[in-house]
């Protein structure tokens, strides 16, 4: 996939079993370097709460929080599809609500799409909103917004009631217009068979390899995230450690005067000097 990414993209990659690459990002700088990469689309997650805002958990994000890193990252992507996710509350008060608020994610983030928690109990939302020409990406398995009636962070679906329903929550989002779905902390032989079910693409985050595609929060990729590591996140480089190195470093050089040299100064005539004495 090398031009502008779109819901078409999504549709025409489950098609031709291609598989969707996404990643999270919340800044202008690691959207374009993603971007430059050829990932397909970036999710600003509501992750955001975690990782850059320093919350315990996703409850607290902003319509103002999303719509500022939104459009800090919409700046970056030239090619890549973004998605911004809508804050916990702010679709599920009432279809007008998840109008309004999806209509400013787009009009202000510039957001390609936006992604909402939640299967068969937001379908109107989904439905409103796509009506009004915005696609959506749903979201279900463990839906970050919902930690506190899980009673903290388990895998979804692991008994046949909760299969059951998480297959058919996956088939009402489809029905209700959703472009794409993500499955997060999901068994990978449930997530297969989701997977097989629907016509739409499935996203998987700790869903097995048998998704359409696959998403992770760019800084557990990179390693620079030490709060907690989820067991489906695999490290592809410690980026964490390599900034610490360089912070010291540069703290050791400003303490013993090796920064800035010479190469780092800006240079004015001895003449003009004197003359200020
Ligand atoms: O907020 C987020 O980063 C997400 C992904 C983990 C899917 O929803």
């Amino acid at each position: 996939m090398s031009q502008k990414t779109s819901v078409l993209t999504f549709k025409n990659a489950k098609l031709n079993n291609e598989k969707i690459t996404m990643l999270t990002a919340y800044d202008y700088s690691i959207a374009k370097l993603m971007d430059e990469s050829g990932i397909d689309s970036i999710l600003v997650g509501d992750s955001l709460g975690n990782v850059v805002l320093g919350y315990e958990d996703t409850i607290s994000v902003t319509m103002e929080d999303m719509i500022h890193h939104g459009a800090a990252v919409s700046r970056g992507a030239k090619n890549a599809l973004v998605v911004i996710d809508m804050p916990f509350m702010s679709y599920q008060t009432s279809i007008y609500d998840a109008l309004v608020n999806a209509g400013r994610l787009m009009k202000e983030g510039r957001a390609g799409a936006v992604k909402l928690e939640g299967g068969k109990t937001v379908c109107p939302q989904i439905q409103a909103i796509t009506n009004a020409g915005i696609p959506v990406m749903a979201h279900l398995g463990l839906t970050p917004q919902s930690i506190h009636a899980f009673g903290g962070h388990r895998v979804q679906g692991k008994t046949e009631e909760a299969a059951k329903k998480l297959l058919e929550d996956a088939r009402a989002v489809e029905k209700a217009g959703a472009f794409a779905v993500v499955l997060e902390c999901v068994p990978s032989k449930l997530a297969a068979l989701i997977t097989k079910e629907l016509t739409i693409p499935t996203i998987g985050i700790g869903a097995g390899n048998q998704c359409d595609g696959q998403i992770l929060v760019y800084q557990d990729l990179l390693g620079m995230f030490s709060d907690f590591t989820p067991k489906f996140v695999k490290k592809y480089a410690n980026v964490g450690e390599i900034m610490k190195e360089a912070f010291k470093e540069y703290k050791n050089e400003v303490h013993s005067g090796v920064f800035p040299a010479k190469e780092q100064e800006y240079v004015i005539s001895d003449e003009i000097i004197e003359k200020l004495y």
